[in-house]
């Protein structure tokens, strides 16, 4: 039987959380790392490798590879990225186009040089700009996609869950948009326990309503307090998020996730093309549906901020 063959593209803080998530879960049976630093990538995949034997599963193979690897990928996740030095936090994410630009390009056109079959999950940020830019290769479209607000939204389900005292999992909504500062939860199709978002109080009297405004800034925060706890870094979750991503595929779960996709613009008629993120359905054929909700007036609002921020940037790089 084929094993699954999982790719990660950059071995630094991030690519490493992922490759520990990754073995964790079991499902590949050989993971390639491929970094420009391979001394690093080396070391990370050895010190990794000491933690497989304490796993069930016994036989996956890690090692350090080139861009051939990619040839028989199932999935190959992307977290290379510029690192700032002494920790510095970049005020958005969109200051690390510049120097993640060559990045991507290099590594796409690698890429498509050597497979046209593996799901291509981005991590890189800016993350939507990245995937817009991943998507002008000639590469199948479905392929391909960013963690985008998969991430955001975990934040968003932990904060309400906190605030309500239930468990994460039973809040179900999500954020939309920008991966950065114009993100925004969907608070018009956002339930717990099937109640909505503004039922809440009838069920929750003691819990004082956040206005979307409100939660859109402490989800949107959230990332800043860690990046300044963790010295300019947030790996974690992020990793988690593609490797949930990577399981769907490849189990075929048709899974609904938050996840930055190119967008032609007619979806929700703007004038451009963009990338954004956008519940979408998850399977065997990667980005299987792309769900167009409808949004309430402040909601179609913050959308537009969104696309208007990640254009700056591709705009940057046209
Ligand atoms: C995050 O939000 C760094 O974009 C990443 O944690």
């Amino acid at each position: 039987m084929k094993t699954q063959k999982l790719a990660i593209i950059g071995v630094g803080h991030v690519g490493s959380s992922v490759l520990a998530t990754a073995l964790q879960t079991e499902l590949f049976g050989e993971i390639v790392l491929l970094d420009p630093k391979d001394k690093v990538a080396w070391g990370e995949g050895l010190d990794q490798m000491h933690a497989a034997g304490l796993l069930s599963r016994k036989n996956i193979a890690v090692h350090i590879g080139n861009y051939t690897d990619l040839a028989d990928a199932d999935i190959v996740i992307v977290a290379a990225t510029h690192v700032y030095p002494n920790g510095e936090i970049p005020a958005d994410r969109q200051e690390l186009l510049t120097e993640n630009l060559p990045i991507i390009h290099e590594i796409m056109t690698n890429i498509v040089q050597n497979t046209q079959s593996a799901m291509l999950i981005f991590i890189t940020n800016p993350a939507d700009t990245i995937v817009y830019i991943a998507a002008t290769y000639d590469y199948p479209r479905n392929l391909l996609l960013s963690t985008g607000t998969m991430l955001d939204s975990s934040r968003l389900r932990q904060l309400l869950g906190q605030r309500y005292q239930v468990d994460p999992k039973s809040v179900s909504g999500y954020m939309m948009g920008e991966h950065g500062f114009a993100a925004f939860p969907v608070l018009s199709h956002l339930t717990i326990a099937g109640i909505s978002y503004d039922k809440l109080s009838t069920y929750f009297p003691e819990v004082a309503l956040l206005t979307a405004e409100e939660i859109k800034e402490k989800v949107v925060q959230a990332a800043y307090d860690v990046f300044a706890a963790k010295n300019g870094v947030t790996n974690v979750a992020v990793a988690q998020a593609a490797i949930d991503i990577a399981r769907c595929i490849l189990l075929d779960e048709k899974s609904i996730f938050p996840v930055s996709v190119p967008m032609t613009g007619h979806e929700y008629h703007f004038a451009k093309p963009c990338a954004y993120s956008v519940p979408c359905v998850l399977g065997k054929e990667g980005v299987e549906k792309k769900l167009l909700v409808s949004l309430n007036s402040w909601e179609k609002e913050k959308l537009a901020e969104s696309v208007a921020s990640i254009r700056k940037s591709i705009i940057l790089t046209e």
